[in-house]
């Protein structure tokens, strides 16, 4: 039998520079996994806990245990591939991003972070590397927030920011539980406490993600390293008026909730203006009209709402904002809801972390910048308890969560190598 790669301390730099990935591979699985979608559908659909779900995790899960790793899906989902390192007592480096998607989204935000620790796992297999640390990648669930608009909620339960309490509050369009829903899947929710991050367990967790904005294309830059992530607090509005004939229904007699709603829509980039902070953005994603007829007036309109900022300051005179004019609103006889359906801190990074990502992308010559992220990602859950590096690769034109998603195969080659080299330093530590 031939005996792993045992790579001397002082020389880690130097062979771990002369690993390299099979970009071949990773575009493969790439394309298997984003071409996984409802039938009749376009652009990425895949949703945690459906069928293309399963199949996906049919696919990661095939992948891990042939690079040799154990693999396991926790209670709500996330699945875990570990290979064991020579030093039992030394605690794990973690690496990976999430598998689900937004509705018609694209190829690679998630899945690229995936991959690239599919691909990690397979290099250091036919490399003969033993790790000194274990060498976990994970694949997070649902942190788009697709099912039930609580962005990060696998990465967000393990880390034990949300629980059994918040996967029995929070629910899906047709108002099944996250709980249910994860029940039916075959997961055992029930259990969570079980796989709770335990953070003497692990040493770092690495994420590379898509930039899903300009930042680094304008710059002309092929790496991102993030320094902090944005917070964020998601709101849901429900405003009831007197549903009606819309012809019959002089305009001076309507209580409609649809009018109110766009009231406070259109508002909202004058507010983010007033409120002044360069990084503020606010969103309105989703709205649904009761019962969503062109000829009657509705009864009822719920819509969400994005904020995000680096400074909860801001956030919170966004909501502020928003409250004041639903409740002017209330007082014309709209009865008005609003719910904060999740929140997430801003946090920044790693910088030791960070440092390790910009010395080998430099070493590589590939051109990098600090930066931060206005995207959510599963890493932020842990900066708390571990040291946390987020690396980016260009988005072309600056587009994601659309089908036209897209990162030049170059500039995911140099991701995923950068990563590689980084996450060898980090688990020979
Ligand atoms: C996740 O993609 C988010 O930032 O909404
Ligand atoms: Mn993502
Ligand atoms: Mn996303």
């Amino acid at each position: 039998m031939e005996s792993p790669m045992v790579i001397p301390i002082n020389n880690i730099r130097r062979e771990v520079r002369s690993l390299k990935i099979n970009i071949q591979r990773v575009m493969e699985d790439i394309r298997t996994i984003s071409s996984i979608r409802p039938e009749g559908s376009f652009g990425s659909t895949r949703f945690s806990y459906s069928e293309e779900d399963r199949h996906a995790r049919e696919y990661v899960i095939r992948e891990m245990t042939g690079a040799g790793a154990n693999v396991w899906t926790d209670s709500v989902g996330n699945i875990h591939g570990r290979i064991v390192g020579t030093e039992k007592e030394k605690s794990r480096v973690l690496v990976g991003s999430h598998l689900d998607t937004v509705r018609n989204g694209g190829p690679l935000d998630g899945l690229l972070g995936v991959a690239a620790g599919l691909e990690i796992l397979r290099v250091f297999q036919e490399e003969k590397i033993k790790p000194v640390r274990d060498l976990e990648i994970i694949a997070f669930s649902e942190e788009e927030g697709s099912n039930f608009g609580a962005t990060m909620l696998g990465s967000k339960c393990l880390a034990g920011k949300a629980g059994l309490e918040e996967l029995r509050r929070l629910k899906n369009d047709e108002g099944i539980t996250a709980y249910e829903v994860m029940k039916k899947f075959g997961l055992n929710p029930d259990s969570i406490e079980e796989d709770l991050f335990k953070p003497e367990e692990t040493y770092a967790m690495l994420e590379l993600h898509i930039e899903q904005g300009q930042v680094l294309e304008d710059s002309g830059a092929s790496l991102g390293i993030v320094e902090g992530i944005f917070g964020m607090t998601n709101i849901h509005i429900t405003l009831k008026g007197i549903g009606n004939h819309a012809g019959a229904t002089p305009m001076g007699l309507r209580r409609d909730p649809m009018a109110a709603a766009g009231r406070i829509i259109g508002k909202i980039p004058e507010w983010v203006n007033q409120i002044g902070s360069t990084q503020l953005v606010a969103t309105v994603g989703k709205i649904q009209a009761y019962p969503n007829a062109s000829n009657v007036i509705p009864e009822k309109v719920a819509f969400t709402v994005d904020i995000r900022d680096m400074e909860a300051g801001f956030i919170g005179k966004m909501e502020s904002r928003i409250r004041e004019e639903l409740e002017r609103l209330g007082k014309e006889g709209i009865q008005i809801q609003m719910e904060t359906i999740a929140t997430s801190p801003s946090v920044s990074l790693s910088r030791e972390i960070g440092d390790i990502l910009k010395e080998e992308a430099t070493a590589m010559g590939i051109s990098n910048r600090n930066m931060y992220s206005g995207a959510v990602h599963d890493c932020a859950m842990f900066t708390d308890m571990t040291k946390v590096g987020l690396l980016f690769v260009p988005s072309i034109g600056g587009r994601s969560h659309v089908p036209e998603e897209d990162t030049k195969e170059g500039d995911i080659g140099a991701g995923i190598s950068v990563l590689l080299r980084a996450v060898c330093r980090v688990v020979m530590e």
